[in-house]
């Protein structure tokens, strides 16, 4: 969700701001944030400090900082950061261009106004790009205990689905391959619009667009994830055999606590239905270890509700206390050693079951969506299965943004190596 407020950011400021990924040439530096944890909240208090001294040498060059941290922490910033310039929130992107304008002027703008309304233009995405994130939804209404993001990104609404079908037939007709649709919980998409339509209603409309390779979206809330949604996984071809399906925790009394609305046993019947209806079905999770008053009796119901979905892959983090949620002022609050070595053992954990589950393709000859040069090894290429695990072969730099048939060959912790198959390959495609 924040590299597709990123790009809006560029989108919001182009043609007068182009994108340079070297800071000594900027004009303008943006720092785009997450609120989520402390851990992120304090790397940008120190990014926007190691900026200090490049202010110095180009007095000219205006800092601004955006996003979940900027809606947080508004004026505070701006005392706390002599040269920083402007500040605004995930709602404030449109006004960027005027926000940048008054900054030049030598003002200090703030713009935090959670103003209801998503824009109506649509997105262009560049041409020639094989994936789009397109939003369609801003805001969430859920108010996990733990969660910051109902408080920094306001109240749910969903985009009109004339406008991100617009976008998503664009980026198509410029030879796109893949669309993720973005929402805090895609799943209650369409609640309050004019013409009320559901999530799988939407799915269908992009899905009968032409030239849609691969369609995913993000994310689910398990509470509101449909039987009808379920089975759109058995049967639109263009659906990747993915879901990201956040449990948090394995432990009932845990889940009441946080407020997610649902119990164990409902999460791992969605789990089952799910294989059954698409058994190659991939699924990957988040947990959060050391919520208040989490025990250890508490914490083994995570690890064996792990076991038991057998995720492929899965994002761990320890509870941190955000401002103004319930969860930050309960109290039995789980000491700071506690909550390390338990995620230290979850992820001992999810480590073999990915292994495992990476394990289980080798041999298989596969479509990867090449997206760029690995990161290990310039020679190598990377790209991600429709059951989204990344791949590294070597192959022509020609392939980026390609469809590539690969045989997987070995598996590793975190991806998976292959070998490209030329001739079964729908390469070169048709630009
Ligand atoms: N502490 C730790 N993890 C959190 N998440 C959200 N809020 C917190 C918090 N206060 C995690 C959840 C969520 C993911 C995006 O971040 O697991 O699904
Ligand atoms: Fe946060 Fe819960 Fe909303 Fe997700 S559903 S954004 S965890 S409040």
């Amino acid at each position: 969700m924040n590299v597709a407020d990123s790009q809006a950011m560029a989108q919001a400021l182009a043609p007068d701001y182009v994108l340079t990924s070297r800071a000594e040439d900027a004009d303008l530096f943006l720092i785009n944030t997450c609120a989520i944890r402390r851990k992120s909240e304090e790397k940008v208090k120190s990014l926007l400090g190691s900026l200090r001294g490049l202010k110095k040498t180009r007095p000219r060059l205006l800092i601004g900082v955006g996003g979940c941290v900027a809606q947080q922490e508004r004026e505070r910033l701006l005392a706390a950061a002599p040269h920083l310039d402007l500040v605004f929130g995930p709602r404030s992107l449109r006004r960027l261009p005027e926000l940048v304008a008054r900054a030049q002027r030598g003002e200090r703008p703030v713009d935090v106004e959670l103003i209801p309304g998503l824009p109506e233009a649509p997105c262009i995405h560049q041409p020639g790009r094989a994936q789009a994130l397109v939003t369609i939804m801003q805001g969430c209404d859920n108010f996990c205990a733990f969660c910051v993001v109902p408080y920094v990104r306001g109240r749910e609404e969903s985009r009109e689905p004339g406008a991100i079908l617009r976008e998503v037939a664009a980026f198509l007709a410029g030879g796109g391959l893949e669309v993720t649709l973005l929402g805090q919980n895609v799943n209650s998409y369409g609640r309050g619009l004019a013409e009320p339509i559901t999530f799988p209603q939407l799915l269908r409309r992009v899905a009968a667009l032409p030239g849609l390779t691969r369609l995913r979206f993000a994310t689910s809330h398990p509470r509101d994830l449909s039987p009808e949604l379920i089975a759109l996984f058995g049967e639109m071809p263009a659906l990747c055999q993915h879901l990201h399906l956040p449990v948090q925790s394995g432990a009932n009394r845990i889940l009441a606590a946080m407020n997610r609305g649902y119990t164990r046993e409902q999460y791992l019947d969605r789990v089952a239905a799910l294989r059954s209806a698409c058994p190659d079905i991939a699924l990957t999770t988040d947990l959060i270890v050391g919520f208040p008053g989490e025990t250890e009796a508490d914490f083994q119901e995570t690890l064996s509700l792990m076991g038991e979905a057998a995720f492929d892959a899965a994002f761990s983090f320890k509870y941190s206390p955000r401002p103004q949620t319930r969860a930050a002022s309960l109290p039995d609050q789980v000491p700071e050693a506690v909550k390390a070595a338990r995620l230290a053992r979850l992820q001992a954990l999810q480590a073999e079951l990915t292994l495992r589950s990476n394990a289980r393709l080798v041999g298989q000859v596969s479509e990867v969506l090449v997206e760029g040069a690995s990161r290990r090894s310039p020679r190598e290429l990377s790209g991600r299965l429709r059951t989204n695990q990344v791949v590294n072969f070597p192959g022509p730099p020609e392939l980026v943004g390609r469809l590539a048939t690969v045989a997987l060959t070995e598996a590793h912790p975190h991806s998976l190596k292959g070998r490209w198959l030329e001739a079964h390959s729908t390469w070169p495609l048709v630009a």
